[in-house]
């Protein structure tokens, strides 16, 4: 299965600081899913072209079945993850940004200043997180059943 990761920060992409987000999705992806994982990753600044691009190459060309983005999803004039993402949507599934934004809350009261959006592509489930490193474990891991289901009605309707 090919997952692709794409990190969206002016400032990681710029060497400011490392990426610690990108690479801790894929920790989490690894650890819970069975089968040989090839990851497609990119890190790009927060700019809605290049992100459409991106997804669009890694679904449409790339073949991955899953992308997951981080970063931009915030209130900051730069974040615009979200639009970029809902460009290249066929559906939205606004459920995967809801239960994020719910679950994180009891924990940390400022997961509602994140926008992130969730949809299909094709044949392919592309899902916003947080930019921050540990947004990444607190939002992914409630989300895991949830894909987990998605890819398998995806195949399920690719195969018909
Ligand atoms: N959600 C969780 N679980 N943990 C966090 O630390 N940070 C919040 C929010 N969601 C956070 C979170 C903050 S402070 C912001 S500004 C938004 O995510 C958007 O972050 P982004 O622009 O880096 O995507």
């Amino acid at each position: 299965m090919i997952i692709g990761r794409i990190t969206l920060s002016d400032r990681a992409s710029a060497g400011i600081y490392e990426d610690r987000s990108g690479p801790e999705i894929e920790r989490i992806l690894r650890a819970h899913f069975a089968g040989d994982l090839v990851f497609e990753t990119a890190l790009i600044p927060d700019d809605r072209e290049l992100i459409v691009r991106k997804l669009t190459e890694f679904v449409d060309e790339r073949g991955c079945e899953l992308v997951v983005t981080t970063g931009g999803t915030g209130p900051m004039r730069r974040d615009v993850t979200p639009e970029a993402t809902r460009e290249v949507l066929a559906k939205e599934l606004p459920g995967f940004g809801e239960a994020m934004r719910m679950q994180s809350f009891a924990k940390v009261k400022t997961s509602i200043l994140s926008r992130a959006t969730a949809g299909i592509r094709g044949r392919s489930l592309i899902i916003n997180l947080p930019g921050n490193p540990k947004a990444i474990s607190e939002c992914l891991e409630i989300l895991l059943p949830a894909i987990l289901e998605a890819l398998r009605h995806l195949r399920e309707d690719f195969a018909a």
